[in-house]
């Protein structure tokens, strides 16, 4: 299996239907390793992500001792150091593209005993850290950035952690969950307040290997140091990955796509309201729970058209990874859509505002930037030449938007679909999508 593909090129038209598999939840991959790492006994994980991001988290655990077969027949088996049995690994730790590998990583090692450094690629390098560095500065860790504030980070070996209560000044799972990390590794409780939802699949994993975390509203704490125990997770098909789909089924009457087993943990399922608001028919079956996460079977049909809406700061957090196939659903509305409380989508893999607006304005549609959101007026699209930036989801969302051109969409910077959904152009020529890959290799 090639992953490569570093342009893609879309045909307009065409329309999704049938069932389609859609890969596993990234951030649960993730967490299934990290917990599994540090827990005692052996964790198994079934319909885990194979995806670099994924990779370069268990490439992290491997070199800090711990061992894990696979990713194979999308099964990993991680067998558990317990709480104090990693140790120094002899060279950076390379987590490429991957936020959720860094800023997790970095709350769970603040609390060796040993000294890590942490490294990514040239966009990893840019995203700011300090989020992360202050608070666990806080809790007692030696943890030093660049001097912009950046990766790589060095952690010198830990002389002790001890809990805070922390209120985040910007929503965000990936400084919870780091700080909860480091909070098993601590003396006393730690507490984190968080001013939106962002998602907890760290709390309710953390539960599920039997450690006692406490949630109130937004604020979730825990008391340390604090044992895990290993156990199966069953990794849901990831949403932010099948939200591509989700609107290209909306935005092409005709199309009707069933995806199955998808993750609808409600602090993710913001893509499912907006949409839902812009007049699409999504419909959710055989609603079931796995391994404390919810779970659904997804029917979505291209029925009437979308209409554009007004996307409120407090959806923006439900959805933000969704946020750049968004901007192409609203791109194919009839009307305005305006976004609100976005700013956090300039410091993800790409300036995610700028990258989607001058794509679409290259496709010929109405779109413009705020300082936190856009505007986006839905008109017709017509084939042209965009740029990815080296962001999966942008460049993604740039295929869908093929489906609704008059002309051919050229898309480059796309190598990075790697990093959450290897097989994406393959997946997505299944239900329907003229997409082939130019570059390297094809997929
Ligand atoms: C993630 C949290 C989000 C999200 C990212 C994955 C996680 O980031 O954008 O893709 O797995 O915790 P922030 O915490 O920066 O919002």
């Amino acid at each position: 299996m090639t992953h490569e593909q570093d342009k893609l090129v879309v045909e307009p038209g065409g329309r999704l239907n049938g069932t389609l598999r859609i890969p596993g939840d990234k951030s649960i991959s993730h967490r299934a390793v990290m917990l599994g790492a540090i827990a005692e006994g052996t964790t198994e994980i079934d319909g885990f992500l194979d995806s670099a991001d994924c990779t370069a988290t268990i490439g992290a655990f491997r070199r800090l001792g711990v061992e894990i077969d696979g990713p194979q027949a999308r099964h990993v088996t991680v067998h558990g150091k317990g709480l104090h049995g990693l140790r120094a690994s002899s060279a950076p730790l390379e987590l490429g593209n991957s936020g959720t590998s860094m800023r997790l990583l970095a709350g769970l090692l603040a609390g060796q005993a040993f000294g890590s450094v942490l490294r990514g690629d040239a966009s990893l390098s840019y995203r700011p850290m300090r989020r992360i560095v202050d608070p666990l500065t806080a809790m007692g860790a030696d943890i030093r950035p660049t001097s912009t504030g950046t990766a790589p980070l060095v952690i010198a070996p830990s002389r002790g952690l001890h809990g805070i209560h922390y209120d985040m000044p910007v929503s965000s799972a990936q400084v919870k969950s780091s700080l909860l990390l480091a909070g098993l590794y601590a003396s006393g409780e730690t507490r984190v307040t968080d001013p939106g939802r962002s998602r907890d699949h760290t709390e309710r994993m953390l539960r599920a290997f039997g450690v006692r975390v406490q949630a109130h509203d937004a604020t979730v704490a825990i008391v340390g140091p604090s044992r895990l125990r290993a156990t199966r997770v069953g990794v849901p098909a990831d949403i932010s990955s099948a939200a591509f789909f989700i609107v290209g089924a909306a935005i092409t009457p005709g199309s009707d796509l069933l995806l199955p087993g998808v993750g609808i943990n409600p602090t993710r399922t913001g893509i499912l309201t907006i949409l839902r608001n812009m007049g699409a028919r999504i419909e959710t079956e055989n609603a079931r729970e796995e391994a404390g996460e919810p779970v659904a079977d997804l029917r979505v049909r291209g029925l009437d058209g979308l209409h554009g809406t007004d996307i409120e700061p407090e959806l923006v957090t439900l959805a933000i990874d969704e946020m750049p196939i968004v901007f192409v659903a609203a791109a194919c509305a009839d009307g305005e859509t305006t976004i609100r409380g976005a700013a956090e989508l300039r410091v993800k893999e790409s300036d995610r505002i700028s990258a989607m607006c001058s794509g679409l304005v290259t496709l010929g549609i109405d779109a413009i930037e705020s300082a936190d959101g856009a505007t986006i007026r839905g008109g017709s699209l017509r084939g042209g030449s965009v740029e990815a930036a080296g962001d999966h989801r942008v460049a993604m969302a740039f295929a869908i938007a093929g489906l609704r051109s008059a002309g051919t969409v050229r898309i480059r910077g796309c190598e990075n679909i790697r990093t959450s959904f290897p097989d994406f152009a393959a997946t997505a020529r299944r239900a329907g999508l003229a997409v082939r890959a130019e570059g390297a290799a094809v997929a």
